[in-house]
């Protein structure tokens, strides 16, 4: 037995939620492009948990469906307000989530009908609970959801506590769709192994949320803000990526393990953070990526991924730096549980093997011979 370093390459199970093929991204056989232009995210999770897009009246029903799941627990806000100060926004969410389930009567119940019900709640949840954080740890009661908005207008009204303008909701919704799913990611496998033992899906999603937090998953788009506002200035750019690929350091945001000719959503983002920044009067955060894009292209041949112009979109759009990762995680929710529901449909246990390399023919040593 061999070992595939990070499973690179390994097909681990079959799945007909999403596809890469040929660098082409696809959400049940429908390119994302084309969904990117014209769906919006509650016909793209109708779409990945159905396997097709809703009629009218489907889309209405589901819209209500969710609007009316999003509230959370009065105790989980209380929760929340007690966290300590200064912890990960990620490690924030990967305990609400999972006090989530204390709080969820059907938590334990395992048929078909009660899991889609829990991915419905979990989608409408999970950006109440970012909310709910942002604005307790500024000392701002939170804002309750609004039955009759889109997800992603009710995001940032919880957010802000006001209207949030029409582009500001057309730009997060249209980043909403381009992180929905992506095939067996490293969270979406985790997701997967974790419910193939048949526990339930509060403890896949809590999994693929402790993975996701990771910098060279999810946390990559926090880790390239912060590095956009280190380099401060377009002036700046070639010294800071100069030094950076002389050390031989990663440049957060570049490269992809699956796609080695460009990641299809990033042109997606690049064009919002070009238009965003613009509006916003911050033209050199566009600039700045660009300039980045140039360089690390130019001399490693390596693509931005996702992450990278999610970053400045998401800074033209207001949000805290911090925020950035759990605002992946709203998103991908809808994917995690596609997938978790599809992997109970046609379960079986996830137990790969190891490629021993350690010592063999070793015996107990009595402690005073050690
Ligand atoms: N900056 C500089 N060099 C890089 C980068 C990068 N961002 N990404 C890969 N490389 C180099 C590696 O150093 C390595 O070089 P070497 O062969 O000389 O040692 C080579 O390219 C292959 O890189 P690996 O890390 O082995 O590729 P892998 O497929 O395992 O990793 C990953 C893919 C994790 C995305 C990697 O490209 C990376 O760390 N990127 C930065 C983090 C990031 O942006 N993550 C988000 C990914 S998208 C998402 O999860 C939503």
């Amino acid at each position: 037995m061999t070992a595939t370093k990070g499973l690179e390459g390994v097909v681990a199970a079959q799945s007909a939620v999403c596809s890469i093929i040929d660098g082409v991204l696809c959400y049940r056989g429908i390119n994302v492009d084309e969904l990117a232009e014209n769906a919006t995210f509650e016909e793209v999770v109708y779409l990945l948990w159905h396997g097709a897009l809703p009629k009218r009246d489907q889309l209405e029903a589901f819209q209500k469906e969710l609007g009316a799941s999003a509230q959370i627990p009065q105790e989980l806000i209380e929760s929340i307000r007690n966290f300590p100060e200064g912890v990960h926004s990620m490690a924030v969410l990967r305990t609400a989530v999972s006090s989530l389930a204390l709080y969820d009567k059907e938590a334990q119940e395992m048929s078909k009908e009660a899991n889609y019900r829990k991915s419905i709640r979990l989608t409408a949840q999970t950006p109440t609970i970012v909310a709910a954080y942002a604005r307790l740890r500024k000392g701002l009661e939170p804002v309750a959801p609004r039955v009759e908005y889109s997800l992603a207008k009710n995001f940032l009204y919880m957010l802000n506590g006001e209207e949030p303008s029409d582009t500001a909701v057309k730009a997060f919704d249209t980043a909403l769709i381009l992180h929905a799913d992506h095939e067996f990611n490293a969270s979406t496998f985790a997701a997967r192994v974790t419910v193939a033992t048949l526990t339930d899906i509060y403890s896949g999603v809590v999994s693929a949320i402790g993975t996701l937090k990771g910098p060279l998953h999810g946390g990559a788009n926090e880790a390239v803000a912060t590095m956009l506002k280190k380099i401060g200035s377009v002036k700046e750019v070639v010294p800071f990526i100069r030094q950076a690929l002389d050390n031989k350091e990663k440049i957060m945001g570049f490269g992809h393990r699956v796609y080695k000719d460009g990641d299809p959503r990033a042109k997606w983002l690049r064009q919002m953070s070009k238009e965003l920044t613009e509006q916003q009067g911050k033209p050199e955060l566009y600039e700045m990526s660009v300039k980045i894009e140039e360089m690390v292209t130019g001399e490693k041949g390596l693509k931005p991924n996702v992450d990278f112009y999610s970053a400045s979109v998401y800074v033209s759009l207001g949000l805290d730096i911090d925020l950035f990762t759990p605002i992946f995680a709203i998103s991908r929710m809808s994917g995690w549980t596609a997938h978790i529901m599809e992997q109970y449909e046609n379960n079986r246990l996830i137990r790969p093997r190891a490629d021993y390399i350690g010592p063999v023919n070793q015996h107990f040593i009595p402690m005073d011979q050690r």
